[in-house]
């Protein structure tokens, strides 16, 4: 197996994992993401929502943030799992989150048909930075 379908693989059986602990009464629409830091320790995020529904947060942020917070600086690749078999991909919000925090990561979709592969470049062309 290849190092790259082996990361593949472990993201998406952490994101399949961290789906089953979503908290989404609201939307019904459970999210799981996980994200590889460089040095090799791998994060996951659900989405969790609360009846003042702002507040919900995105699993991809969720698992965005947990990783900056371990002092994880180097993001190199990230899935996302919906609870429908669709592909979810990342909301605006986040999209900037990544692309300040995680711009060289390989952005993976999984769905019931496969999975896709995207760059930040791709999904936020553009994008407002510091520089
Ligand atoms: N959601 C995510 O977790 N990630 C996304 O990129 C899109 C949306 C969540 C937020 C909310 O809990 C539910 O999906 C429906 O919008």
């Amino acid at each position: 197996m290849t190092y790259r379908k082996r990361i593949v693989e472990q993201l998406l059986e952490a994101s399949s994992e961290a789906l089953k602990r979503a908290v989404a009464p609201y939307s019904r629409f459970k999210v799981g993401a996980s994200l590889l830091a460089d040095d090799g320790t791998v994060l996951t995020g659900c989405n969790i929502e609360n009846p003042s529904l702002m507040l919900s947060i995105c699993a991809e942020k969720v698992a965005i943030v947990k990783a900056i917070s371990e002092g994880k600086k180097n993001i190199k690749a990230i899935m996302i799992k919906s609870s429908k078999g669709d592909y979810c991909p990342p909301c605006g919000a986040c999209r900037q989150l990544i692309a300040e925090f995680a711009p060289e990561a390989e952005i993976y979709l999984a769905g019931k048909r496969g999975i896709k592969k995207y760059t930040i470049k791709e999904l936020l062309p553009d994008a407002f930075k510091k520089d």
